[in-house]
């Protein structure tokens, strides 16, 4: 049974709460699981592997939770070719979704044939084909993988692929289980298969790419060019070891290269990508490195001069994709020590300054050395250049004096106290929060008078060992517009006060530069 529309369509297979939940340092709750799934259902994704129903009644509990609630997707269970395991997806789904996948998988390499199920390649084709017949029993969604097949030898993974769906298997997955083929190989042994098993035009092709020399998206791609129809992935290339594929980077390059690929399409809903990818990160504990690309924080960040003016100028001379094509909205031209003047310029432009106005070269000498000394610069830093001379620039309306913080244990009501030197006095409130650090930002904002909504909250350690210090970045949102704050302390509560205090200069001072834009209005 097929869910092929045509031969340009290709299926993606998500395995981010199966193989990448595998690799993380703990499970994920049945109510993690299933905010990911439906986060995975809005981005288009055609089948979500859930869980491995056997391995734990919590993995059991996830899958048929996920099988009732999400309507788009079809759910998949893994088992090992064992009847129990098979029972076990079956009993999980069959009464709450009317199509539901089995996917059932033996490992086929010689070395895990003979080392690790201690088993005659006889044998395992056996068990293989008793499985599927098993499984087919149930419903007709039935995924077979060939675990180890980038390491099987050809006659055998031949053998295997062609006993399997004479047996009824629908799909048949060739994972590179330890990530050891290069493309070039994998593309082969996919052609070969296309070539040498009769009966495969009866089964939809899939592959299962695993990362270990970095090659799981190019064996995944080349692996369509051959013929495969269906990939396995995971957001943000989650996964055992090195990680799976990575749904997005597969996703992102059939639509960009899709004429290359002759046509070939998938129903990922691409606007969704960023918003699956932050999810994943977030629930998982596994923050995206800023490289990763579609999804890293630079993937669409430019930062050289040249790159920037290059940008300005027409977006395609350094984006192959856009941020909005994967729903990211934010500016990505960051203004750093190496941005050009061209640069400085269509910021103010955007600002509403305009040319003639300011003095852009004297604007640029001292942006770069405010970019020398805060490493990005914002709009509104850009602003107050405008507004204010390098003495007033470095004078802060905030400065934190003292702060004394009570918290831990289930008894005690996280409490602040905090003294902030404001101009010339010094003010002191106390309050309680649902932590510690919510306690010292609610002391903040009543000291201040500056309510902002806090719309990040980063903390990163810089340096290591007992010297390293918490650094704290966080973004607000002030009247439609937003902040950054950054603080940097031995204590990462006194970074976080450090950093909201941070955005409170920073809009203090743009509130200063709006009220002075209003009188110079209103004299006009
Ligand atoms: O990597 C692998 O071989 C797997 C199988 C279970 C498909 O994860
Ligand atoms: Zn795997």
């Amino acid at each position: 049974m097929s869910m092929l529309k045509d031969d340009k369509q290709v299926i993606i297979f998500d395995t981010t709460l199966r193989d990448g939940e595998q690799a993380l340092p703990s499970s994920l709750s049945v109510k993690q699981k299933l905010q990911i799934a439906l986060c995975l259902e809005q981005l288009g994704v055609d089948i979500i592997e859930a869980g491995f129903p056997i391995s734990s009644p919590g993995d059991f509990e996830a899958v048929r939770t996920i099988g009732r609630e999400v309507k788009n997707s079809v759910i998949c269970g893994l088992s090992r070719c064992v009847e129990k395991d098979i029972d076990a997806v079956a009993e999980s789904l069959k009464d709450v979704t009317d199509h539901y996948r089995i996917h059932t998988f033996i490992a086929t390499s010689d070395i895990h044939v003979q080392d690790k199920l201690k088993k005659s390649f006889d044998d395992i084709v056996e068990m293989a084909v008793r499985s599927v017949r098993h499984a087919r029993n149930y419903c007709d969604d039935v995924e077979f993988s060939c675990e180890d097949a980038g390491r099987t030898p050809i006659d055998h993974l031949c053998r295997m692929v062609e006993s399997a769906i004479a047996a009824g298997a629908t799909t048949i997955n060739i994972p590179d289980t330890v990530g050891y083929t290069l493309p070039y190989e994998f593309g082969g042994i996919i052609e070969t298969l296309f070539n040498r098993v009769p009966n495969i035009d009866k089964a939809v092709i899939s592959v299962h790419c695993h990362n270990d020399l970095g090659m799981a998206t190019a064996n995944s791609v080349t692996a369509l060019q051959h013929g495969a129809r269906q990939i396995e992935c995971a957001v943000n290339g989650l996964g055992e070891r090195a990680g799976n594929c990575a749904l997005e980077e597969v996703a992102m390059i059939i639509r960009t290269r899709s004429s290359y690929l002759n046509g070939l399409y998938t129903n990922v809903v691409a606007e969704n990508i960023a918003r699956a990818s932050q999810m994943v990160a977030g629930i998982c504990g596994e923050p995206v490195p800023p490289h990763k690309a579609i999804v890293g924080a630079n993937a669409f960040a430019h930062s050289s001069g040249i790159h920037q003016d290059g940008v300005l100028k027409n977006r395609s001379t350094y984006e192959i994709i856009t941020p909005e094509s994967i729903g990211i909205k934010e500016n990505n031209l960051h203004m750093t020590a190496r941005s050009g003047r061209h640069m400085i310029k269509a910021c103010l432009d955007k600002l509403g300054y305009k040319e003639g106005t300011y003095d852009l070269n004297e604007i640029y000498q001292r942006f770069l050395s405010l970019a020398d000394k805060k490493g990005q610069v914002f709009d509104y830093d850009l602003e107050a250049l405008l507004f204010f001379s390098n003495s007033e620039e470095e004078e802060t309306q905030f400065t934190l004096e003292k702060m004394n913080v009570l918290s831990g244990g289930k008894d005690l009501i996280p409490t602040a106290s905090v003294a902030i030197k404001i101009g010339k006095r010094t003010k002191v409130e106390s309050g309680t929060g649902n932590g510690p650090v919510d306690a010292v930002f609610n002391c903040i904002t009543r000291l201040t008078g500056i309510r902002c909504e806090l719309t990040k909250y980063n903390i990163t350690a810089k340096g290591s060992g007992m010297n390293a210090q918490g650094q704290v970045d966080v973004d607000v949102m002030y009247n439609g517009r937003q902040y950054h704050g950054k603080g940097l302390s031995t204590d990462v509560i006194e970074a976080s006060a450090l950093a909201l205090i941070h955005a409170c200069n920073s809009i203090y001072r743009a509130q200063i530069i709006e009220q002075e834009k209003k009188e110079e209005q209103e004299t006009k």
